[in-house]
């Protein structure tokens, strides 16, 4: 129980665009044994659910490798903005589980499978990632969603250009927390894009994560 009262901090942060979303610790099962038992050993069991439920689509050769060549790679979930360490409900590898979209065979998870996954992504997903590069997808979404406005050909609107690293970099605080940035906060927020299409919850995990390991270049 000290575990999980230390754990509380861990759901301030990102949320989805609209404010009425559930949030991580709506959805956690406070008395579950998996808040408590050793890291190591959680990590265990979720390789094992991924492997045994998972792994037969999402690997070399699978049907579903070409949405996820490699489930057991945990730095590939992270750089693909699948995980976003400590909160499933922006996680799309949970929620696609938690709505039983996936595994896309009907079989769906046990409940003590579904929790092992959820936990484990609460309580951080350890795993040191490989630098995630700014070329490892928040450059596509830069390209695809800001630089009509961010570029000197989009006039660099409010004097912001995110074309380069160094000029990107003036909107992030490579020591502070993703969500204090001042990039994360304009599209977490919705003020950015200005138009009314705002970005995906799963660009929004790719630019989350970048910052988290470390807005490299
Ligand atoms: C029977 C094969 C099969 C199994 C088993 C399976 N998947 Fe999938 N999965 C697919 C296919 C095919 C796709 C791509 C089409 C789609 O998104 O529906 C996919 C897509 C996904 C996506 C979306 C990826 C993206 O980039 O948007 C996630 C997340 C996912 N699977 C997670 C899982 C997890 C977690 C499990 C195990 C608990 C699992 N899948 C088990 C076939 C499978
Ligand atoms: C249709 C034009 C347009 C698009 C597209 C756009 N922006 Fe902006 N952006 C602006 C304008 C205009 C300003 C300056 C005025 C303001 O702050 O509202 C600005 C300001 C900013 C600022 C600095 C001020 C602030 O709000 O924090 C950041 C950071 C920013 N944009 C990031 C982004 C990102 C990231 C994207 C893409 C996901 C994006 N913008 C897409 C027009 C745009």
């Amino acid at each position: 129980m000290v575990l999980s009262f230390a754990l509380l901090g861990c759901d301030e942060g990102f949320k989805a665009k609209g404010s009425d979303e559930a949030s991580d610790l709506s959805t956690i099962d406070f008395n579950s044994e998996y808040l408590d038992i050793p890291f190591a050993e959680l990590e265990t069991k979720a390789s094992e659910v991924l492997q045994t439920r998972c792994a037969s689509c999402h690997s070399a050769g699978g049907t579903g490798a070409a949405a996820i060549p490699d489930i057991m790679d945990t730095n590939d979930l992270l750089r693909r903005g699948l995980i976003v360490p400590n909160h499933p409900v922006n996680s799309k590898l949970f929620v696609d589980v938690w709505d039983g979209r996936m595994p896309s065979n009907g079989e769906s998870l046990t409940k003590d499978e579904l929790e092992i996954i959820q936990i484990w992504i609460y309580r951080g997903v350890q795993e040191v990632p490989d630098p995630i590069l700014l070329s490892d997808g928040v450059q596509t979404v830069f390209e695809a969603n800001c630089l009509s406005c961010h570029s000197l050909i989009g006039g660099n609107a409010g004097g912001v250009n995110l074309e380069s690293y160094d000029e990107i970099m003036k909107y992030v605080s490579p020591t502070a927390s993703p969500d204090e940035s001042v990039l994360f906060d304009s599209v977490v927020t919705g003020r950015m894009p200005t138009t009314p299409t705002k970005l995906q919850q799963r660009d929004l995990a790719i630019i989350y994560n970048w910052l988290w390991a470390g807005a490299n270049e």
